[in-house]
């Protein structure tokens, strides 16, 4: 019997070591230690045994016990003491480590912009801010728009309180002032935020980017526009593009001419983008109207030049096939991690 239970504590402290859960601890605890463990059975057989026998054994199972109990609280420190150590390892942080800087991003809007003036710089060109808040003189009759062009009504304009006031309805506004105050000859870009009273939808709104740019000088013509254009396209899209021209009615100019530019992602064969057609409408233009040269200060009879304008939008959802113009002005931030 001694030996038996000599032989039933070696085993057990052999054991232990390898047991790495507070469970499992447990469960092993009460196979030996617990109501039907093993040394308890051993100990109530203690009294099928001779007095003398009782007691030396007794002795010997209660000694056995009261190691074996200290053990595995022994074992049970040190598991605990093992989790711990794991925790702090995993999830350990230095503290004093600066945060890693999470950096914001240009708007897709503002980043097509700048590229768009960088092409313009390099050709030469001095980039102005437009105006939000303009006159009805600058941004209509200045640029040749009769008194009963529809665009004037209030569906399309904002009118301001005060002395024939507005916002902005487009670029070209500025065409005027900048031919009064600069020098020929004149190459401006103006990008700027232009408002019309517009339902908005996903290809309308009510507030958006234009750019707009004027060249003035003597013998200015529409070969001059047909390059500038090409070359900003090419550039802006990575790749040669083509340009065609049609017919286009805008009172600053004249001629007037629509512009579409070959679709660089199809190459012209016709996709979901240009909607199979090869082709992506794009811009107004033409070369300036001789009213809108005197009206600024200038001869027609010696000088010429040519204008155009774009919505900076639409190219930054062609660009980036965005199909909403709503998310511009929406602030998701999922939408501006994108670029
Ligand atoms: N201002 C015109 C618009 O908002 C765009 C435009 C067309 C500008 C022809 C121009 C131009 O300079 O020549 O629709």
């Amino acid at each position: 019997m001694l030996q038996k239970l000599q032989q039933l504590q070696s085993t057990v402290l052999e054991h232990l070591p390898s047991i790495s859960t507070e469970d499992a601890l447990v469960e092993y605890k009460n196979s030996i230690l617990g109501k039907t463990g093993e040394l308890t059975l051993i100990l109530k057989w203690l009294k099928d045994l001779s007095p003398e026998e009782r007691s030396t054994v007794g002795k010997a199972a209660n000694d056995i016990r009261d190691i074996l109990t200290e053990a595995f609280d022994a074992e049970k420190n040190r598991i605990k003491n093992e989790v711990i150590a794991a925790r702090l390892q995993s999830e350990w942080e230095d503290m004093t480590v600066p945060l890693a800087q999470k950096s914001g991003s240009l708007h897709p809007m503002t980043q097509v912009r700048l590229d768009v003036e960088d092409t313009f710089t390099r050709m030469g060109f001095d980039i102005y801010e437009s105006m939000e808040v303009t006159t009805e003189y600058l941004n209509f009759d200045a640029v040749n728009v009769p008194k009963t062009h529809p665009a004037r009504d209030m569906q399309d304009t904002f009118w301001l309180e005060g002395d024939g006031n507005v916002l902005a309805t487009q670029t070209s506004c500025m065409q005027n002032l900048i031919m009064r105050a600069k020098d020929t000859p004149i190459r401006a870009i103006i990008p700027g935020r232009v408002f019309r009273n517009e339902d908005v939808d996903a290809t309308h709104d009510n507030t958006f980017y234009q750019v707009e740019w004027i060249v003035v000088d003597k013998w200015i013509g529409i070969s001059h526009l047909k390059f500038t254009i090409t070359t900003m396209l090419s550039d802006i899209f990575g790749k040669e593009v083509t340009i065609r021209m049609r017919p286009g009615y805008f009172p600053f100019v004249e001629p007037g001419v629509e512009v579409d530019f070959s679709c660089p992602f199809c190459d012209g064969d016709g996709c979901r983008i240009c909607k199979g057609s090869g082709w992506i409408e794009f811009m107004g233009a033409g070369l300036i109207h001789p009213h809108v040269i005197r009206e600024g200060g200038l001869d027609p009879e010696v000088y010429s030049g040519f204008a155009f304008g774009f919505g900076l939008n639409r190219l930054v959802m062609i660009r980036y096939g965005i199909p909403d113009m709503r998310y511009f002005m929406s602030p998701d931030v999922r939408f501006l991690r994108q670029f």
